[in-house]
């Protein structure tokens, strides 16, 4: 059955590029992305995984550990990494974990037998702290990944998972957000001193309360 928001992240061990990991240990007490790729040694899995590296500072400044995975052994891993490094001008600074028996991408439904029954998907699973999912995304082999609505995505999940607000559509950090309706009325001037603005006993929109 497929992984949905709210469960608990599969625990697994694995060979990486930089050791064996035992996932949940690796995770510690922060933020994971798991992030898949159909194969090594294929154009859009390069330029992605090269685009990573060069983002990783900032998935560390937000607390978030970068995993990624692909379905071939580690040593094929390895040589591919230096392609990465030299067609990317970079240094992949996070591990990939090897999964040649397919058991992580079987853990993770990470492999969409009507797309592929070999490979697997580009998934992204958005782990936090209490090892809960909070965000999934699966697109095909032929779409790279939008790095920057990662980052986008964990500055929301991390927010809301602070403050009783949700983002509005096309959020990006500092905008206005939106004060969750479990909040009354007559609690919102307290709650948010910054002020809010009541469009709709619905729609009630504040600052963003850590800016
Ligand atoms: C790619 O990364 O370019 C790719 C991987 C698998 C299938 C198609 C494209």
């Amino acid at each position: 059955m497929s992984l949905r928001i709210g469960d608990i992240a599969p625990d697994f061990q694995a060979q990486t590029t930089e050791g064996d990991v035992s996932f949940h240990q690796w995770l510690g007490e922060k933020w994971g992305i798991l992030f898949s790729h159909p194969a090594d040694f294929t154009p859009v899995c390069t330029t992605e995984l090269g685009t990573m590296a060069k983002y990783k500072p900032e998935f560390d400044k937000r607390n978030v550990k970068v995993v990624a995975i692909s379905v071939d052994p580690i040593e094929k891993h390895n040589q591919w990494i230096s392609d990465i490094n030299e067609t990317q001008h970079t240094e992949v600074n996070y591990p990939m974990i090897a999964d040649p028996e397919r058991e992580v991408a079987k853990l993770y439904d990470m492999i969409h037998p009507n797309a592929s029954d070999s490979s697997t998907v580009r998934s992204v699973f958005v782990i936090g702290p209490d090892k809960k999912i909070k965000l999934t995304l699966s697109y095909p082999a032929s779409t790279g990944r939008n790095f920057d609505e990662l980052l986008r995505v964990v500055d929301s999940l991390q927010l809301t998972a602070q403050y009783s607000v949700a983002t509005p559509a096309n959020w990006k950090d500092g905008d206005d957000v939106i004060i969750t309706l479990a909040v009354p009325d007559a609690d919102v001037p307290a709650r948010f001193p910054k002020g809010h603005t009541r469009v709709k006993p619905y729609l009630r929109t504040t600052p963003q309360p850590n800016k």
